[in-house]
């Protein structure tokens, strides 16, 4: 429905030379030497991407707030004080990330305010862009961490004090890159939020969708395994007398692997991702063993039986080995079912738009599921070639980045032109 308090100039459309054009400058901030980005959460190329958003955005006239967590909102106003529509994701990658993994949704939604912009709209609610923090946990556990303070799932003072693997907490990371925000963003009423993002599977591509419309994600479970043995020398301990933690490590991730192929489990996703050996030195047998567990499955209980089975598993592994085991856990996050009506939204702008949608689960987490505790929720998933994602060979091309924000920006004038009390 069209809302007579819209001014409006002409019919937005999403600047396709622009959004590639961002897409490629953003990949500057951390680019590897193989067309990939390594950009992690709260480092100083974090911070050049964070700078060169917030300097994009102000001189749009967009105005800028940043949270306790570093999260950045990214505001253009409404013709009323009404309830935001928000859209986001995030910017930080994997180590050795992909080029489209977070930042294609965020800059999907700038582009989608410019466009406004453009248009000379002035929608009736505000929309806001989020630029979320340490959504990939890569640097800092758990993942998802800005919209999980955001959305009161993590507290603040938990986040501040999670380090990395060179001490460093994240509060002090904020603090490296100016970043420790001041603004009380949490509690405003929110009407809807939207995310735009990769696929990050084959799906899409191979069934020759531009768009997935995404109901619902995975839940999941993250693990840390700390296995305690004894050191002793390579050349002299025979083997029958060891306290070997590399060897009970291994029959772990051995046993894991037997676990999730069974047909009781099918559709888990079990990965171990993340090893480290202490004292790391050839001729020592190691006495430390750490590493974690990533377990995903769309069925909460069928993931809490294997949770119980994997704990039964290490314990017995660790007994036969002598070892001593500490099992923390770092995340839980449920099943997501995301909000009918906002996918309604969404079909209905790729209707418009003539684009064939596919609707779907995420396998991947996202900022969205923290943010569905909280506000009406979902997703716009594009494609990506093959599928190829936490990988620096992640591509798009870019009839598929302008289709996702094209049915973006539809998606938000929607939910920005209706009144409150209409349904999302
Ligand atoms: C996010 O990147 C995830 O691990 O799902
Ligand atoms: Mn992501
Ligand atoms: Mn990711």
């Amino acid at each position: 429905m069209t809302n007579p308090d819209i001014t409006a100039s002409t019919t937005p459309r999403i600047n396709r030379q622009r959004l590639i054009q961002l897409l490629h400058d953003f990949a500057q901030f951390g680019l590897t030497a193989r067309h990939g980005v390594s950009r992690l959460a709260l480092t100083q190329i974090d911070r050049a991407a964070r700078n060169y958003l917030i300097e994009l955005s102000q001189a749009a006239g967009f105005q800028v707030r940043i949270d306790a967590i570093g999260n950045i909102f990214i505001r253009r106003h409404g013709s009323h004080d009404l309830p935001v529509v928000m859209t986001g994701s995030h910017g930080d990658s994997q180590p050795q990330g992909g080029r489209y993994d977070g930042i294609y949704g965020v800059l999907a939604g700038l582009e989608a305010l410019l466009s406004l912009n453009d248009a000379n709209i002035t929608t009736l609610h505000p929309i806001e862009l989020v630029m979320w923090t340490n959504e990939e946990g890569a640097r800092f556990a758990p993942a998802m961490m800005g919209s999980a303070v955001y959305t009161g799932q993590l507290k603040l003072e938990t986040a501040y004090a999670i380090h990395d693997q060179a001490g460093i907490s994240v509060k002090e990371a904020l603090q490296d890159i100016h970043y420790l925000g001041h603004d009380q963003v949490a509690g405003q009423p929110i009407k809807a939020y939207i995310e735009a993002h990769i696929e990050q599977g084959p799906i899409l591509e191979q069934e020759q969708y531009p768009i997935g419309v995404v109901h619902g994600a995975f839940a999941q479970r993250w693990f840390n395994i700390e296995l305690t043995g004894m050191a002793a020398h390579a050349g002299t301990t025979p083997l029958h007398l060891r306290q070997d933690a590399v060897l009970g490590m291994a029959h772990c991730i051995s046993a894991l692997n037997q676990l999730a192929l069974q047909p009781e489990n099918q559709d888990v996703r079990l990965t171990v991702g993340m090893v480290q050996v202490q004292p790391n030195s050839r001729n020592v047998v190691a006495d430390k063993a750490l590493f974690t567990i990533d377990v995903r499955h769309h069925d909460d209980a069928l993931l809490d039986r294997l949770t119980l089975a994997i704990n039964t598993e290490l314990q017995h592994i660790a007994q036969k080995y002598a070892l001593t085991i500490h099992i923390d856990p770092c995340l839980n996050m449920p099943a997501i079912h995301f909000s009918p009506e906002c996918c309604r939204v969404i079909e209905d702008a790729a209707r418009k738009h003539h684009y064939a949608y596919k609707s779907m689960i995420s396998g991947a987490g996202h900022d969205a599921c923290h943010l569905s505790t909280i506000a009406p929720t979902a997703m716009i998933f594009i494609p990506c070639i093959k599928g190829i994602s936490h990988n620096e060979a992640e591509a798009i091309t870019d009839e598929w980045a302008h289709a996702g924000a094209t049915v973006l920006l539809e998606s938000l004038l929607t939910l920005a032109q209706n009144h409150e009390s209409e349904k999302p």
